[in-house]
């Protein structure tokens, strides 16, 4: 295991803890939150907690939660879920964040906006003074007219390219396309999501602004629990 991946699994390790008996849970996608899916098995299986049901955010997420016996359930079910457990791509100082590395972002925004909790783990990598110098922001667009919607990106300073699998386009859990687009470091992210979120085409941005409410992160000298600040 990377040095990196020992830091996800701590930061996850952590998270988990967080999880009570009969809590409805969030389960995002990504490589973080399958450590937070062995640990939570974990617990569940020592007897430690029982009776929680998972809303998994991905196909992905949802066969291995089945595979390690974590019960699951659907948001048409649950209009309320405790707590939701998930990664992030990039993390301000705000914990404003960058998702969607592993396209699953629609349906985690979805998962985050029906949370009561949202924590986010990562290892301290993911940890940036301005959105954006690190990692571009995914775009989930629909496939009709795609290129016009690297035209509508480049008109608003960014370079958009189109996530490919090889040669063919990588399609999301919906069947849509996914831009990722650089950005350099953002200036004003509300701006830049209002003005993604105005234009027909596209689905959702990996902009998640105010949204996270903890941010666990873990790094070579410590784990550290980041809390954020509301209004
Ligand atoms: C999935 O769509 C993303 O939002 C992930 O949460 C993000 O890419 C982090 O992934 P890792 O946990 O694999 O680093």
């Amino acid at each position: 295991m990377t040095d990196q991946d020992q830091f996800k699994k701590r930061a996850a390790e952590k998270a988990v803890e967080f999880v009570e008996t009969g809590m409805v849970l969030g389960l995002g996608h990504g490589s973080t939150v399958q450590f937070a899916l062995e640990a939570l098995a974990g617990r569940l299986k020592g007897g430690e907690i029982k009776g929680i049901v998972g809303v998994p955010c991905s196909q992905k997420t949802e066969d291995e939660a089945r595979r390690l016996g974590i019960p699951l359930s659907d948001l048409n079910e649950h209009k309320q879920l405790d707590l939701t457990l998930d990664g992030a791509d990039e993390v301000d100082r705000q914990l404003n964040l960058i998702k969607g590395g592993g396209g699953a972002l629609l349906r985690e925004k979805i998962v985050a906006q029906a949370s009561r909790r949202e924590i986010i783990m990562v290892d301290e990598s993911k940890l940036s003074d301005r959105l954006g110098t690190k990692h571009s922001v995914p775009i989930e667009i629909i496939q009709f007219g795609w290129q016009r919607q690297v035209d509508f990106v480049a008109g608003l300073g960014g370079k958009a390219t189109l996530r490919k699998n090889s040669t063919e386009p990588v399609l999301s859990g919906q069947s849509n396309f996914i831009l990722d687009c650089d950005f350099g470091p953002i200036k004003d992210l509300d701006k830049l999501a209002r003005a993604l979120e105005s234009r027909s085409g596209v689905v959702e941005h990996g902009l998640f602004l105010g949204m996270a409410t903890d941010v666990i992160v873990a790094g070579p000298a410590a784990i550290h629990h980041l809390l954020a600040k509301r209004k």
